[in-house]
């Protein structure tokens, strides 16, 4: 939609429109939503004591590890996205990185089929941890207070322990066959944990106090990483002491681009989400999707067409940055997917047989977490982290007190394998030493007429990308407050499988029906959740508005 058409008068009544629209927790001057409300309220606790939303960004990713293990780590990655009062942006990326002992065909068998399992479960799925390097390169370059004053209240956490929700319980249970079959000995999940019961995490507050007392070289070269490569290479893994010690988080520039009035702030490679969401966006932009209305025939068939076209490209030419040439900038240009949209119409659906470029089909976990910060000075954190899988590898280490990523499967475990079209594609993403495996994390910031106007992100795998943008779209082009943003069902379409994933409820049957007759398959059994969206939205008078998933436990907290 052409919003920069739009006259002042109907600026004005958009806004008061949405005044109404509130539904998600409000408050006055700075907000942490994350997956559990324990780590928002640290978070935001930080921010009350004068701490900035770096410090916050500190404390809600290892309140997180501690309170949501079931994505929140130490034992895995993430991306972050930030956007200073000054209106300065930058991101960080921790994403793991593949071990020097890694190489492309690790996950195959003599015949070169890939070995069932190799790259999710135990210890051989494991990339270098990021997460302890992330958040000390944030605090280094922008924290405000001592990093002791930041882990204090998250060592007490750990040692208190926290509640069971009915989510956790239900989800320990679902993977307590796995954690049996990768771990030799109990772990501290094996348990039958019921909702209301306390988990305590002893051997993960002793970590923490290491790190808080010799910092970020602890988990990289003192003796927890010691510990660490002696449990990995007593559990079958390759991870060694210089692997560790290797380790950094990289600064990145940001992927930004406008849409209307907007100005998008996202992550960059290696994750995808960016770009992703670049393309997608352009294909969508010169569409009037606000008049066609949410979740119309006519919105859905725009925005999966747009979506079809950048997943296609994605794993073809996406990957680590610093191991492959990216073309960012004809990629996101808005004449490249000009000529993408070319061949749409609106009377039948386009199939992916007739879309090239990408070449292997993604399959993503989607168990990541996402939390969003906005400060009481005015700077803004978009942040996603994750351990791939839920609780990643199922590998714990329970003398250290957390569990390890499978983020190694995020590579393409079989590249070079021509695709239906001929074309050999996702050498991008092979696995190489000491490589990045590609992500679609997607954190993400919004300007709105130059000033902070959203922070948003989510989980969901391949899904986080249409996530996030069918929240900026709700609340740009729907006309929606955050929290009735993030409430919305969602769908997704990633060019291969050719189907368009629904949730199961909260979509007209009408519009079902259309889209079946112009020849879209539609799947609403496969993803009861798309996504579990945390986001901020700033109000016209200056107030924060909280959307928390209301799928997860997520929670907004602030002041
Ligand atoms: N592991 C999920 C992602 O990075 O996209």
């Amino acid at each position: 939609m052409k919003k920069t058409l739009l006259l002042f008068t109907a600026f004005i009544t958009l806004y008061s429109c949405k005044k109404d629209k509130v539904t998600g927790v409000i408050t006055e001057k700075a907000m942490v939503v994350s997956a559990r409300k324990e780590a928002s309220k640290i978070g935001s606790d930080i921010l009350q004591k004068g701490g900035n939303a770096f410090d916050a960004m500190v404390a809600t990713e290892l309140a997180l590890a501690v309170s949501y293990p079931y994505a929140g780590n130490i034992g895995g990655g993430g991306f972050m996205v930030y956007r200073k009062n000054s209106g300065e942006i930058g991101a960080l990326d921790y994403r793991e990185k593949a071990p020097l002992a890694a190489h492309k065909n690790m996950y195959l068998d003599s015949l070169g089929n890939v070995i069932e399992n190799k790259s999710t479960l135990g210890a051989m799925a494991v990339g270098i941890p990021g997460t302890v390097a992330g958040v000390f390169a944030t605090h280094e370059k922008f924290g405000s207070l001592p990093i002791q004053e930041i882990l204090k209240p998250i060592i007490a956490l750990a040692k208190r322990g926290l509640i069971v929700t009915q989510k956790q319980e239900d989800r320990i249970k679902k993977y307590q066959h796995y954690f049996l079959e990768v771990n030799k000995d109990p772990i501290l999940f094996d348990k039958p944990w019921k909702k209301g019961d306390t988990i305590k995490y002893p051997a993960l507050a002793a970590t923490l106090e290491r790190i808080a007392i010799n910092g970020r070289d602890e988990f990289y070269k003192g003796e927890t990483a010691k510990r660490l490569v002696a449990f990995m290479q007593d559990n079958g893994g390759i991870i060694t002491e210089e692997d560790l010690a290797k380790y950094e988080a990289k600064w990145r520039t940001p992927v930004t681009f406008t849409y209307d009035d907007l100005r998008i702030i996202s992550m960059s490679p290696p994750a995808s989400g960016g770009i992703c969401l670049a393309q997608i966006m352009n294909g969508i932009e010169p569409f009037d999707l606000d008049k066609y209305g949410h979740n119309s025939t006519k919105a859905m068939q725009v925005i999966t067409e747009a979506e079809r076209r950048a997943y296609a490209d994605r794993s073809f030419y996406l990957g680590d940055p610093d191991f492959v040439e990216i073309p960012i900038k004809t990629l996101i240009s808005k004449e490249y997917t000009k000529n993408r949209m070319a061949d749409f119409s609106f009377d039948k659906a386009t199939p992916s047989t007739d879309v090239s470029h990408g070449s292997i089909t993604m399959f993503e976990s989607d168990e990541t977490t996402h939390y969003s910060i906005v400060d009481q000075f005015g700077n803004a954190i978009s942040a996603t982290t994750t351990i791939n899988g839920a609780y990643g590898s199922k590998l714990y280490c329970s003398d250290l007190g957390f569990f390890l990523n499978n983020e190694m499967d995020d590579f393409s475990s079989k590249p070079g394998i021509p695709n239906m079209f001929g074309l050999v594609g996702a050498e991008a993403n092979k696995i190489e030493p000491e490589k990045r495996m590609l992500s679609s994390m997607t954190p993400t910031i919004v300007e709105k007429n130059g000033n902070l106007y959203m922070v948003v992100g989510t989980p969901g795998g391949s899904t986080i990308i249409t996530s996030v943008l069918q929240t900026i779209l709700n609340v740009h082009e729907f006309d929606m407050g955050m929290q009735e943003a993030v409430n919305q069902p969602r769908f997704h379409h990633q060019w291969l499988p050719d189907v368009i994933k629904m949730e199961p409820t909260g979509f007209d049957k009408k519009v079902k029906n259309k889209l079946r007759q112009l020849g879209y398959e539609l799947d609403e059994t496969n993803s009861p959740i798309i996504g579990k969206v945390d986001a901020i939205l700033m109000l016209p008078n200056g107030k924060l508005e909280g959307g928390a998933d209301p799928r997860g436990d997520d929670t907004a907290v602030g002041f």
